[in-house]
């Protein structure tokens, strides 16, 4: 069939509402892709939209059971089991924006590292963002394409590496641009300028790059007395200012962006929006996002870039882990083999409450646990649960969405051994790609 005849079948199938549209339009080549959404009107786009969110959705609604059986079967804990169907999933979102946008979407590795389900992303995505030099190694050798960088300053011994391993290099101040920005640009590399939008709600102050007297981004005052100066080395600007935000809270970002630095951006090549997009999210407004980017590109006349890190692997991991001990204080607590401190940082770091399939909130089920990990931080604590069955020594707890700022953040205190990291490629099949041991724990001392 000619790409034309297919767009055409796939356009007929979501004006029936047939929901097989959704899996042809995701395996079709990006000429039936594109032809097919230059054929649906407005009212079309946003049936495919939905449709494409309710085809991710019940996919990600039967992995619980999934996981209930992989935690039943012989495999050692604790794990963290990263599901690539999943991931696969959402990256087809990420790509559905990029096709009604024409934007390039990067996955930022800070948030997610694991290069064994890369070959899976890289079929979807435009590249990685790193946020200094062993993040660009290993976005150039594992996922290939694209590489953009930002860190808040870079030493000069890295350089050289720097501008070998990455495709352009985002300074955060004029110095950094005058240091190093004559070199990238002489071999080829581009230049970013990361800007404070001068607008952000994150309420945990520790997340929030426009926090009051953030060093994240140049101010609206300094760049406007210093960008004439060095308009010629610079090909784009960068903002990051979200965290698992909505598409709303992107369109007062921007407001404020194009009040402060809009009348710099005409002649640049491109915008980068940054990451903390939760796009993959059931309840993200994706034709906002897209309205935003195709209106922000035909205002400026630049290419439009997204990093998002957790949106790509949103839900498609978990972390299985098993009841090592039961003690009593005034609470029943369950010891576990995995630990807050150590394996899920962002536990305590943001705070949050990790949910455990099966559970519910304190009382709410009949039996209720402290669950605590095995180090010797009084403040180890996962959380507080119940459940329906009391808790034995040696059950399996499913902790959902643990793929995003875990393993890259995960730490050996008290000598605690790091999690296996294991693959499952398909509904049945489990790889284990990494095991770490008492030698991982001794390289990393003196
Ligand atoms: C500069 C930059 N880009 C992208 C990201 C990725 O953000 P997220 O994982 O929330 O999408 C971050 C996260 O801190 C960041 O600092």
């Amino acid at each position: 069939m000619s790409a034309d005849k297919d767009a055409e079948a796939i356009v007929w199938a979501i004006m029936r509402k047939d929901s097989k549209a959704v899996s042809r339009y995701n395996v079709s080549s990006g000429e039936v892709r594109r032809k097919t959404l230059e054929s649906l009107d407005e009212n079309g786009l946003m049936t495919l939209t939905l449709m494409i969110k309710d085809a991710k959705k019940k996919i990600f609604g039967s992995a619980a059971k999934k996981y209930l059986d992989f935690a039943k079967s012989a495999i050692s804990t604790p794990v963290y089991l990263l599901d690539e169907t999943l991931i696969e999933e959402n990256m087809k979102v990420l790509r559905y924006v990029r096709d009604r946008t024409d934007c390039r979407i990067f996955h930022a590795l800070k948030a997610y590292a694991s290069f064994a389900t890369f070959p899976v992303m890289a079929r979807y995505l435009d590249g990685t963002c790193a946020s200094g030099l062993h993040e660009a190694i290993l976005g150039h050798e594992e996922f290939g394409k694209q590489v953009h960088t930002f860190s808040a300053a870079y030493q000069e011994r890295e350089i050289e590496s720097l501008i070998t391993y990455s495709d352009s290099l985002i300074f955060n101040s004029f110095y950094q641009l005058r240091s190093y920005g004559k070199l990238a640009r002489q071999r080829g590399v581009e230049i970013g300028l990361r800007v404070n939008p001068g607008y952000a709600e994150v309420a945990a102050e520790m997340y929030n790059p426009c926090a009051p007297n953030s060093r994240l981004g140049i101010v609206h005052d300094i760049f406007a007395a210093n960008f004439p100066k060095y308009r010629h080395m610079v090909d784009g600007l960068h903002f990051h200012a979200m965290c698992q935000q909505n598409s709303d809270m992107l369109e007062k970002i921007l407001i404020s962006f194009e009040q402060l630095f809009g009348k710099f951006v005409k002649g640049l090549k491109w915008v980068n929006l940054g990451g903390g997009h939760h796009i993959t999210r059931d309840d993200y407004d994706l034709e906002l996002l897209i309205r935003l980017i195709n209106t922000f590109k035909t205002k400026y006349g630049v290419q439009v870039f997204l990093e998002p890190g957790e949106a790509s692997i949103l839900n498609a991991g978990v972390l299985i882990s098993s009841v090592l001990d039961l003690v009593k204080n005034k609470a029943e607590i369950a010891i576990m083999d995995t630990s807050a401190e150590t394996h899920m940082p962002d536990v305590l770091l943001m705070p949050y409450r990790p949910f455990v399939l099966g559970s519910g909130m304190p009382d709410e089920k009949k039996y209720s646990y402290r669950l605590a990990g095995p180090s010797c931080l009084a403040g180890d604590i996962i959380g507080d649960y119940s459940f329906d069955r009391p808790l034995k020594r040696g059950n399996r707890l499913i902790f959902t969405d643990m793929a995003l700022y875990s393993i890259v953040k995960n730490t050996t205190f008290n000598g605690i051994n790091l999690p296996d990291i294991a693959v499952c490629r398909n509904a049945e099949k489990i790889e284990t790609v990494k095991k770490f041991g008492y030698r991982d724990y001794r390289n990393r001392q003196s």
